[in-house]
């Protein structure tokens, strides 16, 4: 049987090692030079006038909430469809998690539902650029202006993604992103957020880092972290036009009457940290499926499950049995109750994924695609 051996992202050169080595050689490995060069050289890149550099992007996410003066009792709106950290940031906070569904375009939180769900107690949404799929940003940006209400996007998987030639990351109050090694700047584990307001710069710049007078953490990046993100940044254009053109072969190669290439959304420039793929066939044979894919090492996966539904949103693992919502709600739906049909229908049942990240050659790609179509 055929046995695909992809490469496994990220690979460094030796650019890379020699950055992180001066770092070694200098003793200064706490954050210090390398870390404001690196936040200096992000902020020219993506163009806000703030960016400062924290130990990953769940903290930037937590941050964002505090500097935001999110707390108990605030509602803050949040997808379905990410990682936990999108959602579990607003628990760190004693907020509570509002989720409202997806829309099936760019699978991002739907504009629609997003606001039938805003009262009185909403202080901000949390808005996913999934997999570097630009969500509709602009349209979301309008509805947080007509509420007054805040905007953080999680672009965790999008640095380097448009919308109508503007910087994802720059539509919202704040934004955040993860260089977490499997991100499109890998640096093992890191974070940065990007603003262009000096309260919330202050306010984290405080947080970060053993704050003058307010009770705060120590989520600082690293002086290694700095200094690979500063390499890695070097290449970020050049390897997103890479995923870019995979994308394209990826779908010219696989699309058919099962398969589907999900492409983003009109005026987008998507940066595709993974490919999302709907795939039309019975979950049954889907499973099959998987199974003929996985076996012969070609990583086909099932896409992330309705964050709603994990275990960390149910009452009986919150710490001592106390959910947030307590005390605010007569009748509180719990996450996993909620009807979600856009979320539940894609996720669970017709999307799946397969990274094609810059390592990854056409003949590959070329080669997965046969392998997939002759199932
Ligand atoms: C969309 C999204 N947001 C936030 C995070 C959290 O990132 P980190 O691992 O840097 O805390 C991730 C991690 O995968 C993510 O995918």
């Amino acid at each position: 049987m055929k046995k695909f051996n992809w490469e496994k992202w990220p690979k460094y050169n030796k650019n890379h090692a020699k950055a992180v080595n001066e770092v070694i050689v200098s003793n200064q490995l706490f954050a210090a030079d390398k870390v404001r060069k690196f936040e200096k050289a992000y902020s020219n890149y993506i163009g806000s006038k703030y960016v400062l550099g924290l130990g990953n992007a769940t903290q930037g996410l937590q941050l964002s909430l505090h500097a935001l003066g999110i707390g108990y009792g605030d509602e803050v709106i949040v997808t379905p469809y990410s990682w936990i950290s999108s959602a579990s940031c607003v628990l760190m906070q004693g907020a509570i998690p509002i989720f409202v569904d997806i829309e099936p375009e760019s699978f991002g939180i739907s504009p629609k539902s997003l606001e039938r769900a805003i009262t009185k107690k909403t202080k901000a949404v949390i808005l996913v650029h999934m997999f570097g799929y630009p969500a509709k940003v602009k349209e979301i940006s309008e509805i947080c202006k007509k509420y007054s209400i805040n905007l953080i996007e999680d672009a965790s998987h999008a640095h380097g993604g448009k919308f109508k030639n503007q910087n994802l990351g720059t539509f919202g109050d704040i934004s955040v992103f993860s260089l977490h090694q499997r991100k499109a700047l890998p640096v093992g584990d890191g974070g940065i957020i990007c603003t262009n307001k000096k309260k919330i710069f202050d306010d984290i710049y405080q947080m970060r880092s053993f704050g003058h007078k307010k009770l705060s953490y120590n989520y600082r990046m690293t002086e290694f972290a700095g200094a690979l993100g500063l390499e890695c940044l070097k290449n970020l254009d050049k390897e997103n036009l890479i995923r870019r053109e995979n994308h394209n072969f990826l779908a010219e190669n696989l699309n058919n009457s099962i398969f589907r290439v999900i492409e983003p959304i009109k005026d987008s420039y998507a940066v595709y940290y993974s490919n999302l793929i709907e795939i039309d066939l019975p979950l049954k044979k889907q499973k099959d499926l998987l199974s003929y894919a996985n076996s012969a090492n070609l990583l086909l996966k099932r896409t992330w499950q309705p964050l709603n539904k994990n275990p960390s949103f149910m009452r009986e693992n919150m710490n001592n049995n106390y959910a947030p919502w307590d005390n605010h709600y007569e009748n509180f739906e719990e996450p996993n109750t909620l009807n979600l049909p856009i979320s539940e229908e894609y996720q669970e049942k017709r999307l799946f994924e397969l990274d094609c990240h810059p390592l990854i050659t056409k003949k590959e790609i070329k080669e997965a695609t046969e392998f997939l179509k002759s199932f």
